[in-house]
């Protein structure tokens, strides 16, 4: 894992953009994995403002809340087209987001992980992190080397997205996710973190066991993934001095 910590939410998301950025010039026809929250806000407000080419770019979201209608405005369809496809010339046919309102949701799950297939797989996956540690919504004891599915979200995560629906009660208890092993064939991954209430979690992703009561703690076995995070995030880390050493260090080849 490379562990980029920089002076502030922004500065971080400026260098993710970057990456991002370059994958897509590099590789017009990629496909992105996406996420949703209030992490990758700013994260699409900046690739929207670099005017790239979408035209040939697909896209496949993490997750989705079972049984909320697709226009309700916190669905995670609302969200995507909100906060970044209305903004860009991507082709819908090509944006996928899992349908929570499927009538066979088993037989949806396994199509989803064959569509991830047919085009390819995952150039680059976003991600968040849940102050329990989920990626996606696998939320803790989730089995490592799960694939598309529905899941319950845990009281901790009800709690922490109450924001968005006025309160706890009208958070949907059920989601559609990526698997973690879906999420680990992606090639490489982008993984943002801001704030005091992730540091918790990012210090046991990061510097902790791997446990699938810590999800994103599987990421340790992936050989491409960048975390970026604020100091706030990173204050639980033990080896913070080094990461930013080596980010400050690194020679010139290694910054793409
Ligand atoms: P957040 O969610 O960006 O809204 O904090 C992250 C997540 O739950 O993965």
């Amino acid at each position: 894992m490379e562990i980029i910590i920089q002076a502030s939410a922004q500065a971080a998301t400026e260098i993710a953009s970057r990456t991002i950025a370059h994958v897509l010039r590099r590789k017009p026809h990629a496909v992105l994995g996406l996420a949703t929250g209030s992490t990758p806000v700013q994260l699409y407000k900046l690739l929207i403002d670099m005017n790239l080419d979408w035209r040939q770019v697909s896209s496949f979201n993490l997750d989705e809340y079972v049984g909320l209608p697709k226009a309700h405005p916190q669905s995670y369809h609302s969200f995507m087209w909100a906060n970044l496809f209305k903004h860009i010339n991507i082709d819908p046919q090509n944006v996928h987001i899992p349908d929570g309102n499927a009538p066979d949701m088993a037989s949806h799950c396994l199509a989803y992980e064959q569509k991830i297939r047919q085009a390819g797989g995952i150039d680059l996956q976003v991600l968040g992190i849940g102050t329990d540690g989920h990626i996606g919504f696998n939320e803790p004891s989730s089995s490592l080397g799960s694939r598309t599915r529905i899941k319950t979200l845990t009281r901790q995560t009800r709690q922490d997205n109450a924001r968005f629906f006025g309160n706890e009660d009208q958070v949907p208890s059920h989601v559609i996710t990526m698997g973690i092993g879906t999420i680990m064939d992606a090639r490489q991954h982008v993984l943002l973190a801001f704030g005091p209430h992730k540091a918790r979690a990012v210090a046991q992703t990061v510097e902790g066991p791997i446990t699938a009561m810590v999800p994103a703690s599987i990421l340790q076995m992936h050989p491409d993934t960048r975390v970026y995070l604020d100091p706030e995030a990173a204050e639980q880390l033990q080896r913070s001095d080094y990461y930013r050493w080596v980010f400050e260090h690194k020679p010139l080849w290694q910054r793409v």
